[in-house]
């Protein structure tokens, strides 16, 4: 796996790893402060890959935040240096595992949209824990989302789109379903327009969509300072005030 085909890569200000944001033992950690424009709205891509999504539709939405969470560090790097040659200053690509990103470091009702395309499937049944849609991801998307905020799938594997279905039915008291509309950035005929689905359609395979449209309150737990507790665990308090990166 040579991503980068032997060419040098430069993350810049845009690639930060986790061991640059706080520890979860400290509390939750809001990456709205990783963007020059902290205030306007942020977008979380999980698994972006080599950062097609991110490129293609931050340079539509410049008043929009996009913080791609990619835990390869190969395609993180990719991604963030292809972000930084292009200048994109409202891209962030962070290496981490998004569920345990979802789980111990995000607060709540700060993204207006979550976009999941072409997750890994796991396709054994000994490995489905590892997929990214679970219940418990779901809780916490819901809780991270803000009102009215959306989870947008696509995958071309008919097993995970199944099982996406059936956490969508098992959780209608979290999120509604609705039709996928394709973003702006969409080429004709596409219906988002990522590198996997520019593979998968060479190969003629079908593509399913879904949006999930958050509805009611949340009832995960926030992220909380430790203290000797474990995170996650909840107080009633409201998320710490937003903290910046560690220094590299
Ligand atoms: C099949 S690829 C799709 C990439 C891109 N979204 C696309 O459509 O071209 C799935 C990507 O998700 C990443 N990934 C899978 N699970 C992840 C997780 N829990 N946290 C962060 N990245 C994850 C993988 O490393 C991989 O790059």
């Amino acid at each position: 796996m040579d991503a980068a085909r032997g060419k040098t890569l430069d993350v810049g200000a845009v690639g930060l790893k986790q061991s640059q944001i706080p520890s979860h033992a400290a509390g939750a950690f809001d990456p709205r402060v990783l963007f020059p424009s902290a205030s306007n709205p942020l977008e979380i891509e999980i698994g972006s890959g080599k950062g097609t999504f991110l490129v293609q539709q931050a340079a539509r939405q410049p008043g929009t935040n996009f913080l791609g969470i990619e835990w390869t560090a190969e395609f993180w790097r990719y991604a963030a240096d292809r972000v930084r040659r292009r200048e994109l200053a409202n891209v962030r690509l962070l290496q981490i595992d998004a569920s345990e990103f979802f789980r111990f470091w995000l607060p709540s009702g700060i993204a207006s949209v979550i976009h999941l395309y072409f997750s890994d499937p796991w396709p054994k049944t000994r490995h489905h824990k590892r997929r990214v849609i679970q219940d418990e991801t779901l809780a916490h998307f819901h809780r991270v989302l803000s009102s009215a905020g959306e989870l947008r799938i696509v995958t071309d594997h008919v097993e995970l789109w199944a099982w996406c279905e059936d956490h969508a039915a098992r959780n209608a008291h979290l999120f509604s379903v609705t039709p996928f509309v394709a973003p702006d950035s969409a080429g004709v005929g596409e219906v988002v327009g990522t590198n996997f689905e520019r593979k998968f359609a060479r190969e003629g395979r079908p593509f399913m969509a879904m949006t999930l449209v958050k509805q009611g309150q949340s009832a995960a737990r926030e992220p909380v300072q430790s203290c000797g507790q474990s995170a996650g665990r909840s107080t009633g308090r409201s998320a710490p005030a937003p903290r910046g990166p560690s220094s590299p």
